[in-house]
C-alpha cells in the first residue's frame, strides 16, 4: 500500500521514524508530510533517509500542487503524533499549511490519527468535539480512546506505540473484502401503534454502524440499512438508507442484496407489529386495559437465506437469554446462515446499547469462536476477520 505519514509537532514526533521503518518493513511505500513544528522535534534528515522519499513540509516549495499529487498517490494518510491542533484544523476546514491542506485534499480516502497531547488538552470538550467529529467523518483514532488517554509521566500525552499504529494500518488489509459490496443492518425498527406511539427497543445501532466501518475501512462498498438511531456516519464507501419499520427494512435489504457479496444482520428486528396503525393519537377509552392486535412481521435473515447464491456469505446474529448456543446453532441452519454471531444478555456489558461487546461465533462448518469482552469496534473486526478468513 501507498501510505503518506504526517507528522505534527508534538514530543513524540521521535516516534515517527519508527513507525516509518515498520511500514516500510511491511512492505508498504511510504512518504512523508510533516509540518514545520514537527521539523523542531525530528529532522528532515531522519524522515527522508527512512522513508527514501523527500518530505513534504512547504505548501509553496515547489511551486507546484505537490499535495494534489501526494494525495493522487497515497491510498492511505496517517497522521502520527496528532496534536489538538491539526484536530483542530481539520474539523474546521482550515488548510493553512501542507499538511493541513494534504487533509483536507485527502477526504475520500482512509485517514488515521494517533493523537499525542498534554491530558487537560485532550479532555477539553473543544477537543473532544473536534474528535468526535473526526470520527463521524470516519476519520480513525488509534491510541486514547475518548476519556481514557494514556497519562505519561510528568503529565504527557503518550500517543499509541508503532507497533500498535502500524497494526492498525495493517489490520484493513487482512481483511479480505476490498472492492467487494457488503449489507449491514443495524439499529432498532419501529412499529408504529398510532401518530405518537409505537413498538422498538434498546438497540442502539452501534454494532452495526462498526460492522459498517469495519467493511468499509477493509475497502468494501458498504450498503448500510438502519433503523431510528441518533448515530452518524459518515464514510466515502458507506452508503446509508434510513427505515423506520421491518418491512422499510425488508425492502431496502431484499432489494441491494442480490447486488453484494455478502450481508451481516445485526439489527433487532421488530418480530410482530400492530395489525392497524391509527392515523390519530388514541385515546384511552374509559376501560382498564387495551389490546393490541399484533400480526408477524417478515424475517428478513431467513428471507436473504433464500435468496443466497453459492458465492455469497450471509451472517445473521442471535440475541438469546437461555440455551443460547443451541438457539444461534438452530438459526444458523433453519436461516441457511454461513455464520452467526450470539450475544448473551446474561454478559455483562454485551448487547443492547453499550460500547462494548462479547460475542460467539459459529460457522456452518462447525466452527466456534469466542471473543472477550472488547469495544464493538474490535468486535466488528474480528466478525469481519473471521467471516472473511
Ligand atoms: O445496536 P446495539 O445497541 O449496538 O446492540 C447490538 C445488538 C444487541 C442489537 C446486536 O448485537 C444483536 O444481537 N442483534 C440481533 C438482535 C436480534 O434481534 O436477534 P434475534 O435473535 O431476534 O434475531 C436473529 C437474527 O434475525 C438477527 O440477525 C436479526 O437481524 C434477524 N431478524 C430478526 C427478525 C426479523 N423479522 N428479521 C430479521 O432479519
Amino acid at each position: 500500500m501507498k501510505i503518506v505519514v504526517g507528522i505534527t509537532g508534538g514530543i513524540a514526533a521521535y516516534k515517527a521514524p519508527e513507525l516509518v521503518r515498520l511500514l516500510k518493513k511491511a512492505g508498504h511505500e511510504v512518504r512523508c508530510a510533516a509540518t514545520g513544528h514537527a521539523l523542531e522535534f525530528v529532522t528532515r534528515v531522519t524522515l527522508e533517509t527512512v522513508s527514501g522519499a523527500p518530505i513534504y513540509s512547504d505548501l509553496f516549495a515547489s511551486g507546484r500542487t505537490e499535495h494534489i499529487s501526494l494525495k493522487d498517490w497515497g491510498e492511505m494518510l496517517v497522521v502520527a503524533p496528532a496534536t489538538a491542533n491539526i484536530i483542530g484544523k481539520v474539523a474546521g476546514g482550515i488548510a493553512d499549511d501542507a499538511l493541513s491542506t494534504l487533509l483536507l485534499a485527502f477526504s475520500g480516502k482512509p485517514i488515521i490519527m494517533a493523537p499525542a497531547m498534554n491530558c487537560e488538552i485532550w479532555a477539553h470538550p473543544a477537543v473532544q468535539r473536534n474528535v468526535a467529529l473526526l470520527k463521524s467523518w470516519g476519520i480513525r483514532m488509534v491510541g486514547p480512546e475518548e476519556g481514557e488517554l494514556a497519562c505519561g509521566v510528568s503529565g504527557v500525552g503518550r500517543m499509541a506505540e508503532p507497533t500498535l499504529i502500524a497494526d492498525a494500518i495493517c489490520q484493513g488489509e487482512r481483511l479480505k473484502v476490498k472492492g467487494e459490496r457488503w449489507l449491514v443492518t443495524a439499529g432498532p425498527t419501529y412499529e408504529r401503534i398510532d401518530s405518537v406511539r409505537f413498538i422498538g427497543n434498546y438497540s442502539s445501532g452501534k454494532m452495526g454502524f462498526a460492522l459498517a466501518q469495519a467493511l468499509g475501512d477493509a475497502g468494501a462498498d458498504v450498503e448500510l440499512v438502519t433503523g431510528p438511531t441518533s448515530l452518524s456516519i459518515s464514510h466515502p464507501r458507506i452508503h446509508r438508507t434510513s427505515i423506520e419499520s421491518a418491512r422499510e427494512m425488508y425492502a431496502a435489504a431484499t432489494e441491494v442484496f442480490p447486488h453484494c457479496n455478502g450481508a451481516i444482520l445485526s439489527a433487532a428486528v421488530a418480530d410482530y407489529r400492530p395489525s392497524e396503525c391509527a392515523d390519530h393519537k388514541l385515546k384511552k377509552n374509559g376501560s382498564e386495559g387495551m389490546h393490541l392486535d399484533l400480526v408477524q412481521n417478515p424475517d428478513i435473515l431467513a428471507t436473504l437465506g433464500n435468496m443466497k447464491t453459492s458465492g455469497q456469505t450471509l451472517v445473521g446474529f442471535a440475541l438469546e437469554t437461555d440455551n443460547e448456543e443451541a438457539n444461534a446453532q438452530r438459526k444458523l441452519e433453519k436461516k441457511n446462515l454461513d455464520y452467526i454471531v450470539l450475544n448473551s444478555l446474561r454478559d455483562k456489558g454485551a448487547g443492547f446499547g453499550v460500547d462494548t461487546n462479547k460475542v460467539t461465533i459459529l460457522s456452518r462448518d462447525g466452527k466456534r469462536r469466542e471473543s472477550p469482552l472488547l469495544s464493538k469496534k474490535e468486535v466488528a473486526h474480528l466478525i469481519v476477520e473471521t467471516i472473511t478468513a
